[in-house]
C-alpha cells in the first residue's frame, strides 16, 4: 500500500519505519526541514534503540523516504496518518489539537480518491468527527474516510511494540477504512495478533483508558510500597505475589519513584479534562495524577532521612535522569523535582545519565554532570538511583563506595539488591522494603 505520514516525531517515525518493514511504501512529511534533511542521511532525531537500523534499511530498499512536501507524500496514497503532537495546553490539562487541526486541514486540499485518513496521534474523544468536519468543509463533495488507529508503543522498546503488540485497535464508521486498514494491519493478523475494530470514538477512548489504567497501576503499587516499609514486608514480594493472579499481572507493578514520561502524565490530564466537560467523575484518575504528583516531591525526603535530616552543604550523586532507561526524554522525569527539593534544601547535585544528559541540560540548572558514574559519586554523601538503566544496574558498588565521602545508597527503583549494596558497606534506603 502506499501510505502517508503527518507528523516525523516519536510516533510517526516509528510507524512509518514499521509500515515500510512489512512492505508497504511510506513518505513520512514533516514541516521541519533540518530534520528531513537528517533522516535522508539516516541520522536519527530520538534515541529508540533500533530505529536507526530499521530507517537505513527500509530507505536503501526504496520502500521509505521523507519529504517536506505534504502534497508530494499524498500523491496516490491509500491512508495518510496524523501523528502529529498533543501537547498539553498550558494550563488546562486538555490536549492542544491546532497541530491535528491543521494536519487535517493540510490533508484536506491534497486528498485524492478514497483515501483513508487515520489519526495516529492521542485525542480526545471526538476529534475524529471534527477532523472530519475539517476535511468536508475544504472537499464538500470527496469520497474519504476518517479512521482512529492508536498507538501503543513505550519508548525504549518501541520497535518490538509496533512488530509484536498485544492488539491493535482500529476505530472506523465505513467499510471503505474497515478494508484499507484491515488490509494494512494483515501481517499482524496473520500472526494471530487480535485486531479490534470498533466505532471511531471507542478506538479514541480505548487509548486513553489504557494509559489511565496502567498509570494507576503503579501508583496502586507504590502507595502499597510505602505501607510495606511501615509493616516491615517487601513490596518485590508483594508484587510477585498478586502479579501472578493473571487477572491481576504481573507488568507495570515495579514500585519506584512515580511515573513520568510524555504520556501517562499528559494523557491522565486530558482524560479527566474529557470527563469534566462532560460532567463525568472519574475519581480513581483525579486520586492517581495527585497520589504520583505528591509521590515524585516526596522522594527528597526519603534523601534526607536517609542521610540524617538535613542536606544542605552536602554532595548528593544523582544515577540516571531519565524518566526511565533507554530513552533521552526528560519529560516530567521523577529527577527533575528531586534535583530541585534537594537543591531548595542546600544539596550541591552531581548527576550522571548515560544518554539523557545533553536533554537534563536543558531542564536543570546548577548541576554538575558526569559521563563517568564512579565521578560523578566521587565525593559524594549519597548517591540516589533515580533511573534503572542496566549500565547503573551493573555498577561496582565496591568501586562506587570508595569513591564517596559517605557510604549512602537511595535506591528509588530496588535496582540494587538491599543484600548486596549492605554487603558492599551501604546503609541503604530503597523503595518498599523494611526500612
Ligand atoms: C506509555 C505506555 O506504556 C504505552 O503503551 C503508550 O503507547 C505510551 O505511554 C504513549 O501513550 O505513547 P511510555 O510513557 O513510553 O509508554 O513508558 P512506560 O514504560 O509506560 O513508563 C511510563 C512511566 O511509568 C515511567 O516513568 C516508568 O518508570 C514508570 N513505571 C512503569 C513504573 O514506575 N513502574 C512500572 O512498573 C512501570
Amino acid at each position: 500500500m502506499k501510505i502517508a505520514i503527518v507528523g516525523t516525531g516519536y510516533v510517526g517515525l516509528v510507524s512509518g519505519t514499521c509500515f515500510a518493514e512489512w512492505g508497504n511504501r511510506v513518505v513520512c512529511v514533516d514541516k521541519d526541514v533540518g530534520k528531513i534533511a537528517q533522516l535522508r542521511q539516516g541520522k536519527m532525531p530520538i534515541y529508540e534503540p533500533g530505529l536507526e537500523k530499521l530507517v537505513v534499511r527500509n530507505q536503501a530498499a526504496g520502500r521509505l523516504s521523507f519529504t517536506t512536501s505534504l502534497a508530494e507524500a499524498m500523491r496516490g496514497v491509500d491512508i495518510v496518518f496524523i501523528a502529529v503532537g498533543t501537547p498539553p495546553r498550558p494550563g488546562h490539562g486538555d490536549a492542544d489539537l491546532s497541530f491535528i487541526y491543521t494536519a487535517a486541514k493540510e490533508i484536506a486540499y491534497s486528498l485524492e480518491g478514497n483515501a483513508v485518513v487515520a489519526v495516529k496521534s492521542t485525542v480526545p474523544v471526538g476529534t475524529g468527527d471534527a477532523v472530519k468536519k475539517i476535511i468536508a468543509t475544504v472537499r464538500p463533495n470527496g469520497s474519504f474516510s476518517v479512521a482512529s488507529n492508536p498507538e501503543f508503543l513505550r519508548e525504549g522498546s518501541a520497535i518490538d511494540d509496533f512488530l509484536f503488540p498485544d492488539r491493535v485497535v482500529i476505530g472506523v464508521e465505513d467499510e471503505n477504512a474497515r478494508k484499507a486498514m484491515l488490509a494494512l494491519y494483515r501481517p499482524l493478523a496473520e500472526a494471530n495478533t487480535p485486531v479490534v475494530v470498533g466505532q471511531r470514538r471507542s478506538a479514541e477512548l480505548i487509548k486513553y483508558a489504557s494509559n489511565a489504567f496502567l498509570a494507576t497501576k503503579i501508583t496502586f503499587i507504590n502507595e502499597l510500597a510505602d505501607l510495606c516499609e511501615h509493616v516491615g514486608t517487601d513490596v518485590g514480594e508483594l508484587a510477585l505475589g498478586m502479579g501472578l493472579d493473571h487477572r491481576i499481572g504481573k507488568a507495570f507493578l515495579n514500585a519506584g519513584p512515580g511515573y513520568g514520561g510524555s504520556c501517562f502524565p499528559k494523557d491522565t490530564l486530558a482524560l479527566l479534562r474529557t470527563a469534566q466537560d462532560h460532567g463525568v467523575a472519574l475519581r480513581i484518575v483525579e486520586e492517581t495524577v495527585a497520589a504520583n504528583e505528591a509521590r515524585k516531591r516526596k522522594m527528597a525526603l526519603k534523601v534526607l532521612d536517609a542521610v540524617g535530616g538535613d542536606v544542605d552543604g552536602l554532595t548528593i550523586s544523582v544515577l540516571g535522569l531519565t524518566f526511565k532507561p533507554d530513552t533521552d526524554d526528560m519529560r516530567d522525569a521523577p529527577s527533575v523535582p528531586l534535583i530541585e527539593t534537594l537543591q531548595r534544601f542546600g544539596a550541591k547535585i552531581r548527576a550522571h545519565d548515560p544518554v539523557g544528559m545533553e536533554n537534563a541540560a536543558r531542564v536543570v540548572e546548577n548541576v554538575a554532570l558526569f559521563n563517568d558514574p564512579y565521578e560523578c559519586a566521587r565525593d559524594a554523601d549519597a548517591v540516589v538511583i533515580v533511573t534503572e538503566w542496566e549500565s547503573i544496574r551493573q555498577l561496582d558498588l565496591h568501586r562506587l563506595k570508595q569513591v564517596m565521602r559517605s557510604a549512602n545508597l537511595i535506591d528509588l527503583r530496588n535496582a540494587f539488591g538491599r543484600g548486596v549494596a549492605q554487603a558492599a558497606g551501604f546503609q541503604v534506603s530503597s523503595i518498599g522494603q523494611p526500612v
